[in-house]
């Protein structure tokens, strides 16, 4: 646990007070924790002990709530690495299943790509209501996870299954499933092609022009393919960074070179992420010997193939994902290089922002698609979203086999 992001939802079950313990229980694992609760479950349970307990503000209503100017419900979303509910009342379960977003832990729960996991806890007749049944299988189908509840003395007076396991029971299994879900490489078995780096378009046999993109971005990715099971081909423009582990490298220069080197493995591979920012002009005439001094010259530029719109042209079965490197009109931008370069995902980042894009350690922007609606990443860590981009390209992948 150590280090996870967790979101613990509270519904308005009686058994909302052992949540209190399942968030100490998981702070103690080591794990950083944020609660959401329903309005109803602050009868039950009070928000102010929540708070103390996690150490952060606890979100319950989607409009009073505003602690900074994200938007909370996608910030928190993005922000976890497991949302678990705890208990998860027949309510609550059904509104997740009809897709119901109304307040803060739906809404949330809804938002978010991390892992779901539902404790539910009930009046015995509720739990094996058949609406709540396949209510559960329906979301069980979905990939959430549902915790079996105890068979026991339940407060409204009778014996059977729908009580909350303890608190020290559903920490071990979170942390179990969670155990099992990152044994299981999101990769696994695929092929995978990252670009990385700024191009350099040589004048001469020492000077060349460049820009401004340290490679970080890519070698995140890079990494985090790696780690989630892939073999990972890292075509990189020149950059000071280490190679990741398990990653092998194709060094190049310009923009021809990198075609060259993407172009040879495209057939091959079953994902290309462009991360590279590649010079769309070269000197028509790069100089043999290096150039003496003078008053002033001019170069001429020619353009460069684009990369990633030639493989999106003769595409087959490779999922293909681009940047784009923003100033204005981010989305608006973003959208029209999905359409033209034949996408499946692009990363659109502002990088007139002083902490995204160009050579920081941090990015921000969105996730576009062709056909849904686009995704906000809030800022974060470039290997935070590299495991975003990761686990997003894992779902698109699902959804085509
Ligand atoms: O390397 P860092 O310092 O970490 O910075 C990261 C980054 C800002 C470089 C990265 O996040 C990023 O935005 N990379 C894409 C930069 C870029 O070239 O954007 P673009 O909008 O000009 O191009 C759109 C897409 O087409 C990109 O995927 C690019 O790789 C590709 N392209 C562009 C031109 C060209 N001739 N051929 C291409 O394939």
């Amino acid at each position: 646990m150590r280090g996870k992001h967790i979101i613990v939802g509270v519904s308005a079950g009686i058994a909302a007070y052992k949540a209190i313990e399942v968030v100490s229980r998981l702070r103690k694992a080591g794990a950083e924790v944020k609660v959401v609760m329903t309005k109803n479950a602050t009868h039950i349970a009070t928000p102010l002990t929540f708070g103390e307990i996690s150490n952060h503000p606890v979100a319950i209503d989607m409009w009073e709530e505003i602690h900074d100017w994200n938007v909370e419900h996608i910030a928190l979303a993005t922000w976890a690495d497991a949302y678990i509910v705890v208990p998860a009342t027949a309510n609550v379960i059904g509104k997740i299943n009809a897709g119901i977003a109304d307040d803060m832990l739906t809404t949330t729960i809804m938002a978010t790509p991390a892992p779901k996991f539902l404790c539910p806890a009930m009046n015995t007749e509720m739990y094996n209501n058949p609406i709540v049944q396949r209510n559960l299988a329906d979301l069980r189908s979905l990939g959430y996870h549902i915790m079996e509840p105890e068979v026991g003395w339940l407060a409204c007076g009778v014996t059977g299954p729908g009580r909350l396991p303890s608190p020290e029971f559903i920490v071990q299994w979170l942390t179990e499933q969670l155990s099992s879900l990152e044994n299981k490489h999101l990769l696994d078995g695929k092929t995978v092609v990252v670009t990385a780096g700024g191009t350099q378009e040589y004048i001469d046999p020492v000077r060349y022009i460049g820009n401004r993109s340290s490679g970080k971005m890519g070698y995140a990715i890079a990494a985090e393919a790696a780690r989630q099971g892939a073999r990972v081909i890292l075509v990189s423009a020149p950059t000071s960074l280490s190679v990741p582990a398990n990653v092998e490298l194709v060094a190049v220069d310009s923009a021809r070179s990198m075609k060259e080197a993407v172009d040879r493995l495209y057939d091959s591979v079953d994902i290309v992420i462009m991360a590279a920012a590649v010079s769309d002009f070269r000197v028509a005439n790069k100089a043999e010997q290096k150039i003496k001094k003078m008053e002033s010259m001019t170069l001429e530029l020619v353009k460069n193939p684009d990369i990633l719109q030639s493989l999106g042209e003769r595409k087959t079965h490779q999922l293909l994902v681009g940047f784009a490197a923003e100033t204005e009109h981010v989305v608006e931008y973003g959208q029209d290089k999905v359409k033209r370069k034949h996408l499946d995902m692009l990363v659109a980042n502002d990088v007139s922002k002083a902490n995204a894009g160009f050579n920081v350690d941090t990015n921000e922007g969105y996730f576009l698609y062709p056909n849904r609606e686009p995704k906000v990443m809030q800022n974060m860590k470039k290997s935070e979203l590299a495991r975003h981009i990761i686990r997003e390209i894992s779902d698109l992948l699902s959804f085509k086999s």
